[in-house]
Order: C-alpha cells, then sequence, then structure tokens
C-alpha cells in the first residue's frame, strides 16, 4: 500500500473493504504566493476494487493532476491518497512508446523490468501480443503503426507491469471515432476478464458512460467534485446507443452549467 499524505497527521484512516484508491480532502497548489495555481481541491472520493472509475471534466479542471497523484508522480498540497488495491500504471494519450524498439521490445522491456525470468518472458510476451491482437505487427517500430495500434502496445506494456490498477488519461483522445470504439470494446473486454481497476480521465463525456460502472464530474479549476453518476446500462455497451446518449446528455448539460458559471 501506498499513502501519501501531504504533512503527517493523526489517527489512522479506516476504508471500506474493497477500497482500491482513496482520497481524501485532496487538494492540489502549485508554486506559490500570487503564482499559485490552485488545480485540486478538496477531493474526496473513493475507488472500489474492478471498479472502472471515469473522471470527466473541461480541459484544465485538474484531471490529470488527480491522477498523477494517484500514480504517485505528485503530491497532494494537503489531504491524503492511498493506494490500496495494488501497483498503478499510467497510460498517456500518446503511449510514450520507445521509438527505437519494436513492438515486442517495448513490450518486453517492461517484463525485464518487472524481473520475469527470461524463460518465462516469452510466452507472456505471446499472450500479451494476442490480448492487444497484435502478433502480426510484433516486429514494427512505433512510428510504423496507426495510433490506435500504439495505443494498443502502450496498453501491453501497461499490463506487462502486472499492475492491478490502470490510470488512464484521455489515451484515446487522438484516434478517430471508429478506432476508438474498437478500443474501447477492447478495453472492455479486458477489464472483464482482468478485474483490473480502472480510473480512465477523458473530457468526452459519452466515452465515460460508454465505458465507466461511475461518472464523476468535476467542476472547473480548481477540480471539485460536482456530480457523481451511477452508470446502469447493460453491457455490452455501445457509444451510439440511445441509453448512453440520454446519460450523456444529462452529463453534459450539467457539465455546461459549470463552463458557463465560470465564463
Ligand atoms: N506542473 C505544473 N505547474 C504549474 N501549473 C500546472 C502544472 N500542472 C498543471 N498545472 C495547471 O493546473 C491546472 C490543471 O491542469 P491539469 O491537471 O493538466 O488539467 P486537465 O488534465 O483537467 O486538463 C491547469 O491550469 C494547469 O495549467
Ligand atoms: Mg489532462
Amino acid at each position: 500500500m501506498r499513502r501519501q499524505k501531504a504533512a503527517p497527521s493523526g489517527s489512522p484512516l479506516t476504508h471500506k473493504p474493497g477500497t482500491a484508491v482513496s482520497l481524501v480532502g485532496v487538494s492540489k497548489v502549485y508554486g506559490t504566493g500570487k503564482h499559485a495555481v490552485r488545480a485540486v481541491e478538496d477531493v474526496s472520493l473513493d475507488v472500489g476494487m474492478g471498479e472502472f472509475l471515469c473522471l470527466v471534466g473541461a480541459s484544465g479542471c485538474g484531471k490529470s493532476t488527480l491522477l498523477n497523484m494517484v500514480a504517485g508522480l505528485d503530491k497532494p498540497t494537503t489531504g491524503t491518497v492511498e493506494v490500496l488495491g495494488g501497483r498503478p500504471t499510467l497510460m498517456f494519450q500518446e503511449g510514450a512508446l520507445f521509438p527505437w524498439l519494436t513492438v515486442e521490445k517495448n513490450i518486453e522491456l517492461a517484463l525485464k523490468l518487472r524481473g520475469l525470468h527470461k524463460s518465462l518472458r516469452k510466452d507472456t510476451l505471446q499472450a500479451l501480443l494476442e490480448m492487444v491482437h497484435l502478433q502480426d505487427f510484433r516486429r514494427r517500430l512505433p512510428h510504423d503503426l496507426s495510433g490506435g495500434m500504439r495505443q494498443r502496445v502502450a496498453l501491453a506494456r501497461a499490463l506487462a507491469q502486472q499492475a492491478e490498477i490502470l490510470l488512464m488519461d484521455e489515451p484515446f483522445g487522438a484516434l478517430d471515432a471508429m478506432t476508438r470504439d474498437l478500443l474501447h470494446e477492447e478495453l472492455e473486454a479486458l477489464w472483464r476478464n482482468t478485474g483490473l481497476t480502472v480510473v480512465f480521465v477523458t473530457h468526452n463525456v459519452r466515452e465515460a458512460v460508454r465505458l465507466g460502472d461511475r461518472v464523476v464530474l468535476l467542476s472547473s479549476r480548481p477540480g471539485r467534485i460536482k456530480a457523481e453518476f451511477d452508470v446502469k446500462i447493460d453491457h455490452p455497451r455501445r457509444t451510439e446507443s440511445i441509453a448512453v446518449g440520454e446519460l450523456a446528455r444529462t452529463i453534459i448539460d450539467r457539465l455546461r452549467m459549470e463552463v458557463r458559471s465560470h465564463g
């Protein structure tokens, strides 16, 4: 378990059973004095084990800041971030692959760094390539792949780290709608088959409703939790379905109200 606190505090925190990530009173201020930017303010949120949680909000509202704190890349100014449900891994919009390494070498590197013995690497690599449907592209370099394929490699690499918590920061934001749809299906299947906990950040509300068990709406900067929506729509879902569209509209209306009230 990793606990990051802004400052030492008194009594130990207790958690609901099955909590994977717990944020209590989390605020983040960048810089000091008149240059200070309040990015996130007083966010308290539990993510359940195996939950697929989507965070939505306008651009610049602090979504990445929140996710980075869960990933351990940044610390809250006040409040507590606890990661209880296993190891987190972060995946960005740009896959951040090593351009000089082939698809399989990119994935294998994660296995190597994890300390997996060479004799086990080959089979694991094969399984991961199959999982993301890249067997036929294993010897290609990242620049020879489409954006969707690059994100598949990034996903395989995240899985190769054997992380239990997948943190995704607008991972499909740069993809065309068709490719995004396919990746939604693959991510959904993966999530179902592996029991991963997913925290998925997006400004695309339909995408959030398509994927999430729960959608948490953040206010404009500083990001505060404005509303939460349980998504009780049967799987498999489709982005263009009526049910997804209806809930997305409700959330978008809230988001618009929120953005308007901040000018
Ligand atoms: N390292 C940083 N230093 C200063 N300001 C930052 C830093 N990172 C983010 N910010 C600011 O914090 C706010 C929230 O940023 P971010 O979390 O990236 O928003 P989002 O991901 O929702 O678009 C923005 O105003 C951004 O400019
Ligand atoms: Mg961001």
